[in-house]
């Protein structure tokens, strides 16, 4: 979601539309504004993009919302669908203060049943609203009480789980306070105003001197200045810098593309999708229309998708395969649907898409339920037409996602795969509770993993650069490793439009071998020499047999691992993680290298040619 607060001498209710307009890449589910004037709190948000929101202001009058201070809100929906009620700014039940939120509240069942249970009426199914409840009871009880930062604070430290939360109460009607746990908020500082967002594009036309909020900060900005605390009230230090990038460079977090911005955001990506998910040693899909007991009946799984979303189901059946014995078979949804499948109400089908409306695994899901099987859907679009369709619902919560070639879609739907086996793995018992919390422990380490490799991707730029003007490129792995090998190939072919396959290093011997020439740069993904040893050994041979023909190899390969090295000509190294999850670290170097070489050929990275983001025909 975006989110942008404001304080100063200008109408609050455009500078806050400029920048919610500058923010709308982050969400486009909802948009709402709160703007506040002397003690009047004004409140207007819509469902839908933000010029349905604009389209409302015209209506009800844009005279209605005076006032210089306010905020606003573009959602990416997490809790409850995109609908009016749910759109931000949340207000309590005096509707004296206003919340806008970005984040997960992971204890917000808990929360909102003790409101409940206090006689709270909730307006909305969101996660966010039980903040501005929270707030208002603080502000009016206790210690905290006619201090909105005191109160903020309080309640801060009740909450769990991801957040930014911006607050207003009309009576404190000169200041906005603003806390930050994990996701990203800066402050714009300028002459007798005062910004805070979750990113500087939403301010930069009229300040560039910014601050940013540190993990469990919290901010107080008036019209003359700005104060950091931490959640106890004591003094922070918060980062100041200077904004030195461009309008449209600004949006992109200082990149070049969202999606560079997108590989970036990895780490964040898996960790929100996680969150969430285990709770009470148990494994939680976000919504279930089926029993447990039907769940403990699938015998047999599908997992349907199409492009990159397909790949993540070659990588998850592997997992879901080992953990749960059941039968898993991985299908193109565009070929699903036409050769009659066998299907019954035992049967599980698996729909995995980040849009939630491609047409191709629309039809698949449409024709598995005609045939009494259950679907599951893996989905990064809240209430989008896949879901709604579905017996149950697993989110990733990448986020949007704007590159139309995706990355931090696909390691989410890696993670929430991977969740979907160990929920099944659950219900039927072929995991003990305890294991099943130690391979989520195992999840929850990849975000640092996948942070660490991308401390080290220069190197992989570098390479890119160098192979760019290749004819073709080869890319060979097996086991997991081997669906990693397509979806590096996939990236390189949408993005440098280069000619490129993935293998299974096992077949190279029946046939592709043919293809291998002088120079021909032939990328190779390594299993860990010493999770599968075996294998490891099977695929050096390989790499030496291509490398006596003439390819240029290029390794990726575990930290450490010294066998491979003489038989990589660029090596490329990943931190050792378990087998199952090394699809994690080994697909984002392939992301960097078909990026830079795309770059390097001069093409559009964000956009490339004939493709969409969501194709609705079949
Ligand atoms: C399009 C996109 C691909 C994506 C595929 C599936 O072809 O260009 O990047 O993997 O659709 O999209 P979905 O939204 O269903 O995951």
């Amino acid at each position: 979601c975006g989110i942008v607060g404001y304080v100063g001498h200008r109408p609050a209710l455009d500078v806050v539309l400029g920048g919610l307009r500058r923010m709308e890449y982050r969400g486009y589910d909802s948009a709402g504004i709160a703007v506040l004037d002397g003690g009047e709190l004004t409140v207007e948000r819509k469902a839908g993009r933000l010029a349905n929101l604009e389209a409302q202001l015209d209506k009800v009058g844009r005279e209605t919302m005076s006032g210089t201070a306010g905020m606003g809100h573009t959602r990416w929906a997490t809790h409850g669908a995109p609908i009016d009620r749910n759109s931000h700014p949340h207000r309590d039940t005096t509707q004296r203060v206003a919340v806008v939120h970005n984040g997960i509240i992971e204890n917000f069942a808990g929360l909102r049943a003790e409101l409940e249970a206090d006689g709270v009426e909730m307006a909305s199914d969101t996660d966010s609203e039980t903040a501005a409840h929270l707030v208002a009871r603080a502000y009016t009880d206790g210690d905290t009480k006619g201090d909105l930062a005191a109160s903020v604070a309080a309640v801060c430290r009740r909450l769990e789980g991801a957040f930014t939360l911006v607050v207003t109460h009309a009576d404190e009607p000169d200041t906005i306070v603003a806390a930050r746990r994990s996701s990203p908020l800066v402050v714009g500082v300028g002459e007798g105003e005062h910004f805070v967002a979750s990113d500087v594009a939403a301010f930069i036309e009229h300040t560039r001197e910014a601050v940013e909020l540190g993990q469990d900060q919290l901010v107080v900005i008036t019209r003359e200045g700005y104060e950091v605390t931490d959640f106890h009230g004591d003094a922070a230090q918060a980062k100041p810098f200077t904004v030195d990038w461009d309008l449209s460079a600004a949006e992109k977090g200082g990149h070049e593309y969202f999606m560079l911005k997108e590989i970036e955001e990895q780490p964040e990506a898996l960790a929100n999708t996680l969150r969430g998910h285990f709770e009470s040693g148990r494994i939680i899909l976000d919504e279930q229309r089926i029993s447990d007991q039907d769940l403990r009946d699938v015998d047999k799984v599908f997992v349907v998708a199409c492009g990159s979303a397909y790949h993540s189901g070659l990588v998850a059946k592997y997992a879901i395969e080992h953990w749960t014995r059941l039968p898993v078979e991985v299908e193109l949804a565009s070929e699903f649907r036409y050769r009659d499948p066998v299907l019954d109400r035992d049967t599980l089908v698996v729909a995995v898409s980040q849009s939630g409306e491609t047409a191709d695994t629309l039809e698949a899901v449409r024709h598995a339920r005609e045939q009494k099987a259950r679907v599951l859907a893996v989905c990064n679009t809240n209430g989008a037409q896949i879901p709604r369709e579905s017996d149950a619902v697993l989110y990733t919560h990448a986020g949007p996602e704007i590159g139309v070639a995706s990355t931090k879609a696909f390691l989410a739907q890696i993670a929430a795969n991977y969740l979907v086996g160990l929920a099944l793995a659950q219900a039927r018992g072929t995991k003990y509770p305890d294991e099943v919390a130690r391979e989520f422990a195992e999840l929850e380490a990849m975000p640092a993993a996948v942070r660490k490799v991308l401390s080290t991707v220069e190197q992989t730029r570098d390479l890119g650069r160098r192979i760019a003007d290749s004819r073709a490129v080869l890319f060979l792995g097996r086991h997991v490793g081997f669906p990693v090998a397509l979806e590096g190939a996939l990236k390189l072919k949408e993005l440098a439009y280069m000619h490129a396959e993935g293998f299974a290093a096992g077949e190279l011997k029946h046939g592709p071998i043919a293809l291998i020439e002088e120079g021909l740069p032939v990328v190779v993904v390594m299993p860990s020499p010493k999770g599968r040893a075996v294998l490891h050994s099977k695929l050096v041979s390989n790499i030496s047999e291509i490398q006596a023909r003439g390819a240029r190899t290029i390794v990726i390969a575990e930290e450490g691992d010294e066998t491979v090295r003489p038989f990589a000509d660029e090596l490329i190294e990943v931190p050792a993680v378990p087998t199952l999850l090394q699809p994690l670290v080994s697909t984002v170097p392939l992301q960097v290298l078909a990026a830079e070489i795309a770059r390097a050929r001069g093409y559009d990275v964000d956009k490339p040619r004939n493709l969409a983001k969501s194709v609705t025909v079949e």
